[in-house]
């Protein structure tokens, strides 16, 4: 157990924090990404360090805040017997660095009454602009434990945009940047300790940095939290990201990956353990190196049932895309009355529900597409397709909610698909009534929606991480529709009781 900043002096650590936080409005926060960890996840972070193996340690600190991170890794270097530390910070802010400096000032004083010596340097700049490892060619850092801001910028006009297009493409967050321009300062065997959102671990947006960081490093520790909300105690909003803690380790051969997972942050020290294989956690069968994180050993028999799978979903024959409707930019062609001359259903996520997708043109939310000049571009030809929601509500037990549309269910041409749901049918063909309910009942089962977990940590479906999803053959859907098709309820046990016999899955692992 790691109590660093729990005893004495180090209250005044954490006090100079909350100090700090309170001084702050929180719309400014918000804009430097300023939501700070608490001590007893820092300590935690810290504690994930091993002992580095140089004497005199080199940590870098990148959104620094009032540096508790460097704080917690300093003493546990201490602890470690590493009496000589250095430590590089950088803070945007310049009215958090007086209190960063005397953060840093009581971690000079504890080291130097155990005859320690710690020194530091602050840089009040931008770490993604004014990069260390380009400008100043570093590499010589031996820990690094980062809470970096995140938010997304425009690719467009921001300054951020392609800071760091020489280690990775795209540019999906500027968490990010942190983390790849950190992992570029390290040394041969350094050690980064992160905390961030978990979105990094699958998407399309983050396949390069992923590739990247997979390449530099080995992840070999994550750290989930069961529950999201209570991770940044500092923060008066709800954190609505799922955060994980990661270990890397710079130039290491990706070996067996140890999953830890705790309730929330005051939890955090009595974490469930486990070792899995490499395989089970990074996807090696495409090029997307998708993270999955199995949240207990319950979770790792799913993924490693789904693994036995002879297929994906692509390579099952099936194809997935966003609906085409763009509600905002096609607001001409959308009517709220349902009878409007020349008009067809436009689907939105309320239609779809387990099983069936409906559209009857009474619910008050039912709303129409009609077919003006140039609607082609948005409808497309009415067909049998299964609908997946893309999003799933907070309060919604289940991430994948599918349903079928059939093409008899509107006598028309054209249909209106939104694009806050995906449709799915057979790549070069028609999808059949039956194939139809056998794809929605595998999405609907528990099995799939417990497998998808593991892969997405967010509440969204995306396309990408359906198509690479190990999958039943054509034959086992199709199997699973005829049975499915005859089901009088849409209860997930009925639906399961069907899925998991062809799929040859167990129901309780
Ligand atoms: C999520 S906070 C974490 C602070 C501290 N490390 C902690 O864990 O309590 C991120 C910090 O990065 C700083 N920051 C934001 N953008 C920055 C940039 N481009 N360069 C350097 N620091 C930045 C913010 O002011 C903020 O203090």
């Amino acid at each position: 157990m790691h109590q660093h900043l729990l005893i004495e002096p180090k209250y005044d650590i954490v006090s100079l924090q909350s100090a700090f936080l309170r001084s702050k409005p929180m719309q400014v926060r918000k804009t430097l990404g300023q939501f700070f960890t608490g001590s007893i996840v820092s300590d935690y972070m810290a504690s994930l360090v091993s002992k580095p193996k140089c004497k005199a340690a080199r940590i870098l600190d990148a959104g620094a805040g009032t540096g508790i991170l460097t704080a917690s890794t300093a003493l546990q270097c201490l602890d470690f017997g590493c009496k000589t530390v250095h430590a590089v910070l950088y803070e945007l802010d310049s009215e958090a660095v007086p209190s960063l400096e005397q953060t840093l000032k009581i971690v000079k004083n504890t080291f130097s009454q155990q005859r320690g010596t710690f020194s530091f340097e602050i840089r009040c700049e931008d770490f993604v602009l004014n990069r260390p490892d380009k400008d100043k060619n570093i590499q010589d850092f031996d820990v690094s434990v980062i809470n970096p801001p995140y938010f997304k910028y425009s690719v467009k006009d921001s300054p951020y945009a392609k800071a760091a297009a020489d280690l990775y493409r795209g540019d999906p967050n500027i968490y990010a940047s942190f983390m790849a321009v950190v992992m570029a300062c390290m040394k041969e065997d350094g050690q980064m300790v992160t905390i961030t959102p978990r979105s990094f671990t699958n998407g399309l947006y983050f396949k390069g940095f992923r590739s990247y960081l997979l390449t530099q490093s080995a992840l070999d520790l994550i750290h989930i939290f069961k529950h999201r909300d209570k991770v940044f105690k500092n923060d008066d909003s709800a954190v609505l990201q799922e955060n994980i803690i990661c270990r890397f380790i710079k130039g290491k051969n990706q070996e067996a990956v140890t999953v830890c997972s705790s309730d929330c942050d005051a939890s955090i020290n009595n974490t469930d353990k486990e070792q899995y294989p490499l395989e089970l956690i990074i996807d090696s069968s495409n090029d997307q190196r998708i993270i999955r994180i199995p949240e207990s050993g319950y979770d790792a028999n799913i993924l490693r049932q789904a693994e036995t799978f002879p297929t994906t979903f692509e390579g099952a024959g099936y194809f997935i895309s966003t609906g085409r409707v763009v509600e905002y930019r096609t607001r001409k062609y959308i009517t709220e009355g349902t009878k409007a001359p020349k008009s067809v259903p436009l689907y939105r996520p309320h239609n779809v529900t387990p099983l069936k997708a409906t559209w009857t043109g009474d619910h008050k939310k039912e709303v129409s597409f009609m077919l003006n000049d140039g609607h082609e571009k948005h409808t497309m030809e009415n067909g049998t397709f299964v609908l997946l929601k893309r999003f799933s509500s907070k309060d919604e037990k289940r991430r994948l909610v599918s349903g079928v549309h059939l093409e008899s269910a509107h006598d028309c041409e054209f249909i209106g698909f939104g694009n806050k749901i995906n449709y799915i049918g057979v790549t070069g063909g028609k999808l059949t009534k039956t194939e139809a309910y056998g794809l929605a009942a595998v999405f609907n089962s528990s099995f799939m929606d417990k497998y998808f977990r593991c892969i997405s940590g967010n509440t969204q479906v995306n396309a990408t991480e359906i198509r690479v999803m190990k999958f039943p053959t054509c034959e086992q859907v199709k199997e699973i529709g005829k049975q499915a098709q005859k089901l009088k309820t849409i209860e997930t046990n009925e639906i399961d009781l069907i899925v998991n016999p062809v799929l040859g899955v167990m129901d309780n692992i």
